[in-house]
């Protein structure tokens, strides 16, 4: 399905490059549109960007963080 009308971008490639690491609406945009025109796709990728799992290395920082907590 298309996200964005002005660039043509899907939410499979939304969800590519958050896969790949991006972790902002900003960063998205910045891998596959450079920027927004219109701003109307902006909700759907911010809310696609909040409803992913964090990347493999914040997830391992997180878990650092809390194995260490107890100490
Ligand atoms: S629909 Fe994405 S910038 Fe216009």
């Amino acid at each position: 399905m298309y996200v964005c009308m002005c660039h043509g971008f899907t939410d499979s490639q939304v969800r590519q490059a958050v896969a790949d690491g991006c972790r902002s609406v900003a960063a998205v945009y910045r891998c596959l549109a450079d920027r927004p025109q219109c701003g109307k796709c902006v909700p759907h990728v911010r809310a696609m960007v909040k409803g992913a799992p964090p990347c493999a290395r914040a997830a391992a920082l997180l878990a650092g963080a809390a194995a260490g907590a107890g100490d």
